[in-house]
């Protein structure tokens, strides 16, 4: 289990966590990114999605009724951790130590150090408007080939892996993804899931995507939109779970 606190409790708490934000209003991003900010975010893993649901139970009894559920999204990976699309999702991310510098707070003091900051946001995808293109578009929208998995030699500008090409930034912004697929019923999608140190990596890509910093957004918009987005940030682990001493 992975437990995510919002700016909100944090402030109800009387403390402060350093860098801990709410998810941020872009008033000019094309498209336009909502910030749906809530409180508590919880991410259960397990094989059994009734398992899943009947621990979602337990722990909703836990914190009831000071918390309310908002939402719950039943999300699973697909084959080798495609995104619906068919594409590959996760090829880039940061391995092993490195990981470990982009995801997880350092030097920080204790209580927050091995802490993370976690941006979620889940999307939902347009299958006819995808299916509507041509391979080729397909691959321009994620600058991909979806087969091979190769970066395209000639990607345009406005291609996923050009906009966030975590190298181009400065400082580089280098975070480590954990997006899974959804399905609810007839509508599915993404549910993006990026870990930093801070949040300003996931940020500096999001602006990117949505044309802060040259104009052209991500070509992903074609095809998928957000419908929440939040930060939260998820406590270290102590030996006898989160270690809470940051929230005093
Ligand atoms: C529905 C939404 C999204 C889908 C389907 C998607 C899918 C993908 C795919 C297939 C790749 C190429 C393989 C890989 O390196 O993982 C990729 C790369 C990447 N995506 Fe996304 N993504 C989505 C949203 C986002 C968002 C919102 C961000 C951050 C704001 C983001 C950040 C990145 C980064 C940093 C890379 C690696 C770029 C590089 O360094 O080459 N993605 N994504």
């Amino acid at each position: 289990m992975v437990l995510g606190l919002g700016v909100g409790v944090v402030d109800a708490l009387g403390v402060s966590i350093q860098g801990l934000r709410a998810f941020p209003e872009l008033p000019t991003a094309k498209p336009s990114i909502p910030s749906t900010q809530h409180a508590l975010w919880i991410w259960l893993r397990g094989d059994d999605p009734g398992d899943l649901l009947l621990r979602g139970h337990k722990l909703q009894a836990l914190i009831d009724p000071e918390f309310t559920l908002v939402q719950a999204i039943d999300s699973f990976l697909h084959r080798d951790s495609r995104d619906l699309t068919g594409y590959e999702d996760g090829t880039e991310n940061p391995k092993d130590a490195a990981a470990i510098e982009a995801a997880v707070a350092q030097g920080k003091g204790t209580g927050i150090d091995g802490s993370s900051f976690a941006a979620v946001q889940q999307w939902l995808h347009d299958f006819p408007k995808f299916d509507a293109m041509s391979h080729a578009e397909q691959n321009d929208c994620f600058g991909r080939d979806r087969d091979s998995n190769e970066e395209l030699d000639e990607a345009p500008d406005s291609s996923h892996v050009k906009r966030t090409a975590q190298e181009d930034f400065e400082p580089e912004a280098f975070v480590v993804r954990r997006s899974m697929p959804w399905v609810a019923g007839a509508e599915a999608g993404l549910v993006f899931l990026a870990f930093g140190k801070s949040f300003d990596a996931y940020e500096a890509q999001l602006r990117r995507m949505t044309g802060h910093d040259d104009g052209i957004s991500d070509a992903l918009f074609r095809f998928t939109r957000p419908l929440t987005g939040g930060y939260c940030w998820c406590p270290p682990i102590a030996d006898n779970g989160a270690d809470l001493t940051a929230l005093g």
